[in-house]
């Protein structure tokens, strides 16, 4: 998509898409504004004019998020899980963190040749996440199924194949809240040391609404899923693509903190965001009116020469790198923190037991979202 947002940068930096019914936003100077100011870009899609929600959705627990909520709804329900998320907190279990990723690499690394998503960048961040929640890690090819359902975004827009999507995503969504359902119930009699438990204490006080309280388990579980599996990947696309950089981070000539931090600009696991109007706006000349949909396209600001030099480059000691990788503002990834630490130590496991490692095949296939950019296999071959 990069040569397609450098023109748009150019020529159309704000434009409206009549097939999506929404404004494209393409500089970081926009999609700065837009995320700054929370009170005339909601975050809430039920105050979008071109979106019907079907009524059943008016029930989803996925729209109960603090995702989807703004002002003080979002404080509340962000400030139920705050504590969990702090760097601090994440630290200590770097540990625990470090035996996962030493466990599935043992499996994965003999033979010279893995398929990296499959045998590593996928199951990395489930475990961690699964942990994290107190839920069986077994369980995991079913939380894929329902994360990337939910994350998918439809490609044939013909009636049939759009019913059809619709209907696969409400059954990944119902089946998501029964299986968290039980879970609150359990800890709701008897209370663990998991984030399960932190939310069922908040319903229990009726700090969260029985649906709010599903939508948070659904919305953790899905959110640090296919976005980690996605950065490591995408940090590994990079990086074997230069081997110079490579050889540098591994021997820590160039750290793996802004290694990371520059594949989130570079390849960002999460293209484009989207908000509403909430009033009539003017960006870059074009009237956006209140209930449109605004699409800031955190890939194309992260690629924008106004703020980054050379900015298709991939420079692993790139500084300052003021990116959008993990939004910006109020909703400002949650799970930075963890995503951060979940890449590093991924990576650096994967360093210790390989050398030599390159690309395994050509033609990757993308994976199917409009907005979540990454590969869906990644082979790569390397010596043990
Ligand atoms: C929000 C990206 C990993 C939980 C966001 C947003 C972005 C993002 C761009 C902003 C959404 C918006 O403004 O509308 C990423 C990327 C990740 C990642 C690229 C990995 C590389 C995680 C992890 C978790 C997580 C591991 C937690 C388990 C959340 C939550 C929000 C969020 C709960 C909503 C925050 C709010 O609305 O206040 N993420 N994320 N993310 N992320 Fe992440």
């Amino acid at each position: 998509p990069f040569d397609w947002y450098a023109e748009m940068r150019e020529e159309q930096p704000v434009r409206y898409d009549q097939n999506r019914q929404c404004w494209d936003v393409f500089r970081y100077e926009d999609v700065d504004r837009i995320l700054d100011d929370p009170e005339t870009f909601s975050s809430n899609p039920r105050l979008a004019s071109a979106i019907d929600l079907p009524p059943e959705a008016e029930q989803s627990p996925i729209l109960e998020t603090m995702l989807t909520a703004d002002g003080e709804r979002h404080g509340r329900l962000r400030g139920v899980v705050e504590d969990w998320f702090r760097p601090r907190a994440i630290t200590q279990r770097a540990e625990r963190f470090e035996d996962i990723a030493a466990d599935l690499l043992e499996d994965a690394i003999d033979g010279g040749r893995m398929d990296l998503i499959d045998d590593f960048a996928y199951p990395f961040p489930v475990i961690v996440i699964a942990e994290l929640l107190g839920v069986p890690s077994e369980d995991r090819p079913q939380f894929r199924g329902w994360s990337e359902t939910l994350v998918e975004t439809p490609t044939d827009t013909s009636e049939a194949a759009l019913e059809a999507f619709r209907q696969r995503q409400e059954q990944a969504s119902e089946e998501l809240a029964e299986y968290f359902e039980a879970k609150l119930e359990d800890r709701a009699r008897d209370s663990k040391d998991d984030l399960i438990s932190v939310i069922a204490e908040a319903a229990g006080e009726e700090r969260l609404s029985h649906e709010e309280a599903l939508g948070f388990c659904m919305l953790l579980l899905v959110a640090g899923n296919i976005t980690t599996t996605n950065l490591i990947g995408n940090a590994m696309r990079c990086l074997t693509a230069h081997p110079a950089a490579m050889e540098r981070v591994r021997t820590g000539e160039a750290p793996i903190e802004s290694t990371i931090e520059e594949v989130l600009r570079y390849r960002s696991p999460v293209q484009a965001l989207a908000r509403i109007a909430t009033r009539d706006v003017e960006l870059q000349g074009m009237s956006i009116e209140e209930g449109d949909t605004v699409v800031p396209w955190l890939g194309s600001a992260n690629r924008d020469p106004a703020v980054f030099d050379a900015p298709d480059q991939f420079r692993v000691d790139r500084a300052p790198n003021p990116h959008f990788g993990f939004g910006r503002g109020t909703h400002y990834c949650l799970g930075a923190p963890l995503a951060r630490m979940e890449a590093r130590i991924g990576l650096n496991a994967l360093f210790e037991r390989t050398a030599d490692v390159r690309p395994g095949g050509e033609r990757l296939q993308p994976v199917r979202s409009a907005f979540i950019y990454g590969v869906q296999e990644l082979p790569i071959e390397f010596r043990p």
